[in-house]
């Protein structure tokens, strides 16, 4: 029997930016409280979480004081220390979702592979590459171009290289700096992602949506994607596939290639809520932070059908260096009474940084290319950049 009191079950979440803050916002109906542990002060999800541990991810007196003060322990960001949060865990007796272990398989991007693909999960053709002569000989048996990937620390793009040739390998590798991996460079027909959700004794997904990239960092998601019912059916069943290999409960963000011939093909996977779930706040029966929360406490999952077609747009950083982060002319958004604007709170802009995101969800009769239109309308008429 659950029964709800005040102040109710607490979730100490290891970082603060705008996954923890959504998280924060999805928890509060529920009763649910939520402290966060993030390095920079006034993070993101202070603001909304009833309280900021202001520590390193990995600081282990500051993860102690997170426990000491949860129910449940949980992560929005793949930089927390698996040791840090079993030895913690084990002493303090929170228990930890997802379990820590994830975080080891997940890190490295070609462990991560190697593990999904030991699962009969299909995965584009990929290895580690030690030199030049390396990324030769895989452009050889792939053909150009390939992906070279950093193996950790990359995100939003940054540590991915397309290599043109084998002329391109070297500085390549160079630009990469540490330990890569190559993949063949996916034909893809679009880009899609299962929002999936391991519960006590149940799963869920989201409707899979359509994520549009450029430079390699996610602008747009669209649901429903425009892939056939074959290759969403493919996908889900790679999506219970991953959740397979996944050990413990919580959300999974799982990032897909439709490729030109109706194959679904894994690229990766967030173990936590993701930015193409954002869409669910408005677009679900239930938001993708909700199930998170839903999940770890291990309470029974929601319902995750589609509301109606929904696009959601990310606001990122149009600077050219990092400045003080002030968004102008947020009226047209505000005046869209069917736009949702979310502004995560970071105080400074970089380039590109995600800095908020717009969700429309359609209304009688509108298509997903109505609401992309207006959507990227809105997207366009604000800016941080002073003319
Ligand atoms: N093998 C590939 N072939 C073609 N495009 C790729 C490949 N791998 C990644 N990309 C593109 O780069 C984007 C970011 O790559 P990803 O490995 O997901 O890095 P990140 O960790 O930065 O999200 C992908 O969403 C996709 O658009
Ligand atoms: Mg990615």
């Amino acid at each position: 029997m659950t029964t709800l009191r005040t102040p109710g079950p607490t979730l100490g979440v290891v970082g603060g930016g705008q996954l923890g803050r959504m998280l924060a916002e999805a928890a509060a109906p529920l009763g649910v409280e939520v402290v966060v542990l993030d390095p920079t002060p006034d993070c993101p999800a202070a603001p909304v979480a009833r309280d900021q541990i202001v520590a390193d991810f990995d600081d282990e007196a500051g993860i102690r004081e997170l426990a000491a003060r949860a129910d449940v322990l949980t992560f929005e960001i793949e930089l927390a220390d698996q040791d840090v949060l079993n030895r913690v865990s084990e002493d303090s007796g929170t228990p930890v979702h997802p379990d820590p272990a994830t975080l080891e398989t997940i890190h490295d991007k070609l462990v991560q592979k190697r593990a999904l693909e030991d699962a009969g999960v299909p995965v584009p053709p990929f290895r580690g590459v030690e030199d030049a002569d390396d990324v030769r000989e895989a452009i050889d048996d792939y053909g150009a171009p390939v992906m070279l990937k950093a193996r950790t620390g990359g995100y939003d793009g940054r540590g991915n290289v397309p290599v043109e040739s084998k002329a391109d390998a070297e500085d390549a590798l160079e630009s990469v700096a540490g330990p890569a991996m190559v993949e063949s460079f996916v034909d893809f027909e679009r880009e899609i992602s299962v929002i999936a959700v391991k519960g006590d004794d149940e799963t869920a997904a989201f409707p899979i949506g359509e994520n549009v990239h450029e430079d390699e960092i996610l602008r747009e998601t669209i649901v429903p994607a425009g892939s056939s019912e074959a290759v969403e059916d493919r996908a889900r069943a790679v999506a219970e596939d991953v959740l397979e290999v996944m050990d413990g409960r919580g959300v999974y963000g799982i990032e897909l290639f439709e490729t030109t011939d109706g194959e679904v093909l894994l690229n990766e996977i967030a173990p936590r809520p993701h930015n193409s779930g954002h869409w669910t706040i408005e677009g679900a029966q239930s938001s993708q932070f909700e199930q998170h929360a839903r999940a770890v406490l291990g309470w029974p999952l929601a319902a995750t059908d589609l509301r109606s077609p929904t696009v959601s747009v990310n606001l990122l950083g149009d600077v050219d260096e990092s400045q003080d982060a002030e968004l102008r002319g947020v009226d047209r958004i505000l005046e869209t009474t069917a736009a949702n604007l979310h502004w995560y709170g970071k105080r400074q802009v970089r380039p590109l940084r995600k800095m908020g995101h717009v969700t429309i969800a359609g209304r009688e009769g509108e298509t997903t290319d109505d609401l992309l239109e207006i959507a990227r309308e809105l997207e366009r008429s604000v800016t941080f950049t002073a003319e």
